[in-house]
């Protein structure tokens, strides 16, 4: 009896605060709510609007209809948090580029690692971000082609196995080859493909658990998420990645370790820089650790899986890529050993395109999410966003929208990042590293990987695939997702140049 007096009290108080912040939002937010355009539900009730759907392709299909039926921008409810979301480049440039647009909202605190460049406040990335831009000079990066080239020689042996067999998802073998690549540059440590496996599983399931949070808006409470399984399944998460990188720390301040290996690597810049007077603690070192795992790994991994399946759908794109590998690289391409230079990886001007292409349509971030620092006038149609208001910038949308890329948006063509088509092209159409103040501090070190992968991949093998582009679908999460295989067939290609 008392129980379950107690529970209907617990039920109460939580009922109570859901609904007195949903009175405050709207009490504070109200004026910009009617003004903008946008689902005119109440707080509280969107969640009814795209919960109706049943799964997550199509909660995020809903997600996407919205911005089609209200373009260019629209604000929304979302349980009780006010949400402004575009998917225009002008709306967007303004977001990411004025100062008070900078903060990360709180769809980033569930990200976890607050000490990490991702989810920091404002008032310490700044400094921090600074710091820590050094660890991806070109210098540096350029140290990484021969570890890449390493991991993918790796990668390529294990392939061959499957080469002229049946299609196979490639997924593992991708993420594998990811997670050993970022492994080594951050902690200068090479894996095996097992261990490689299981970091790639405990990532899948801690961004998984964020993306489920997000969309309880009931779990956004800490006082009722504290007390889920989710909970405990992240801090299990957390502490595998944690117990890792404590001992890895240990024993590069120990001097326990290959100095070589580490000098470049992500953990010995943090070590330079802590000695030079940041003074790391260890709770920064794990989260600026476990952020470069998570935010490198997923993000290229997704990146490269859809790189795959574009080049498998598309054999004239790889007829394409054979030819400029034979342009630039003459005779060196025939070497197995082959480590291409920075200048040669630069004039991969067609295998650039192609990378960009594929982020155009499966951009791996599919949403930007900020948070206003003071009230903002947009200089846009009027519009003003008070204090506090949470911003989404739907990438996915925007790499999509018919007026910018034309009637065929759906369509893979490479050929939309040549230079007659590109350069007057704002570069605002284009995010899927994000842009401005607070855009992604691993770009560089992203495409340099995934053109060396598509080097290699390509000049080595073959790919085809049954799968039909029309018939693809996808899912949010942290990550967008295919639904289904990245099945593909591999055969191995003739060793004369073509
Ligand atoms: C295809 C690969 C990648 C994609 C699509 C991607 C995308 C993004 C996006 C969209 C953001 C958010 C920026 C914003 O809020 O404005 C971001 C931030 C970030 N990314 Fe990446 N990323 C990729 C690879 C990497 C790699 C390889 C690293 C590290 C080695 C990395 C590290 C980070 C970090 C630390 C941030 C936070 C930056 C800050 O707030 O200062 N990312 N990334």
């Amino acid at each position: 009896m008392y129980e379950t007096d107690l529970l209907m009290c617990i039920a109460f108080i939580l009922l109570f605060m859901y609904i007195s912040d949903a009175v405050r939002d709207y009490m504070r937010y109200r004026r910009q709510f009617w003004n903008i355009r946008g689902p005119k539900t109440l707080p509280l009730t969107i969640i009814a609007y795209i919960f109706t759907a049943r799964s997550n392709a199509d909660r995020f299909e809903v997600l996407q209809n919205l911005s089609k039926r209200y373009p260019r921008y629209y604000s929304v409810w979302f349980g009780t948090k006010y949400l402004f979301v575009t998917d225009d480049p002008h709306v967007s440039q303004k977001l990411l580029t004025i100062p008070n647009c900078v903060e990360k909202n709180f769809f980033m605190d569930f990200f976890g690692f607050p000490r990490g460049l991702i989810a920091m406040k404002s008032d310490r990335w700044k400094y921090e971000r600074k710091l820590l831009n050094s660890s991806f000079s070109l210098p540096v990066l350029q140290s990484y082609v021969p570890i890449f080239t390493k991991c993918i020689a790796k990668s390529i042996e294990h392939l061959k196995a499957n080469c002229d067999k049946e299609e196979f998802d490639i997924k593992h073998d991708v993420t594998v080859v990811v997670m050993n690549a970022v492994m080594n540059t951050t902690f200068g440590k090479d894996i095996s493909r097992d261990v490689a496996k299981i970091f790639m599983e405990n990532t899948e399931k801690y961004l998984d658990n964020i993306w489920n949070r997000a969309m309880k808006p009931h779990y956004h409470y800490d006082i009722i998420y504290n007390l889920s399984s989710m909970k405990r399944d992240q801090d299990k998460n957390r502490k595998f990645f944690f117990d890792f990188i404590t001992n890895e720390w240990d024993q590069i301040q120990s001097g326990n370790c290959n100095a070589a290996d580490v000098e470049n690597s992500f953990i010995g810049q943090l070590l330079k820089v802590s000695k030079n007077g940041r003074n790391y603690e260890i709770e920064d070192i794990l989260d600026h650790c476990g952020t470069m795992m998570v935010a490198a790994a997923d993000t290229m991994s997704t990146a490269l899986n859809f790189i795959v399946l574009m080049l498998a759908m598309h054999e004239n794109v790889q007829e394409c890529i054979i030819k400029e590998i034979n342009e630039v690289l003459g005779d060196e391409c025939m070497k197995e050993d082959l480590i291409i230079d920075y200048e040669k990886l630069s004039a991969l001007k067609y295998v650039e395109m192609t990378i960009k292409e594929a982020l155009r349509l499966f951009t791996p971030a599919t949403g930007l999410f900020r948070e206003t620092k003071a009230d903002v006038d947009l200089g846009i149609e009027n519009i003003q966003l008070p204090k506090g208001t949470n911003l989404v910038i739907n990438i996915y949308g925007l790499h999509r929208k018919k007026e910018i890329w034309g009637d065929d948006a759906h369509l893979f063509k490479p050929e939309r990042f040549d230079f007659e088509s590109s350069y007057d092209r704002s570069p605002f159409t284009f995010l899927p590293f994000s842009s401005g103040i607070r855009m992604c501090v691993g770009n560089r070190y992203a495409m340099i990987f995934m053109k060396l992968i598509v080097l290699h991949y390509v000049k080595n093998f073959h790919f085809s695939t049954s799968l039909k582009y029309e018939e693809m679908r996808v899912k949010a999460g942290i990550t967008l997702n295919l639904i289904g295989n990245h099945s593909v067939k591999i055969t191995r290609r003739r060793k004369e140049r073509v």
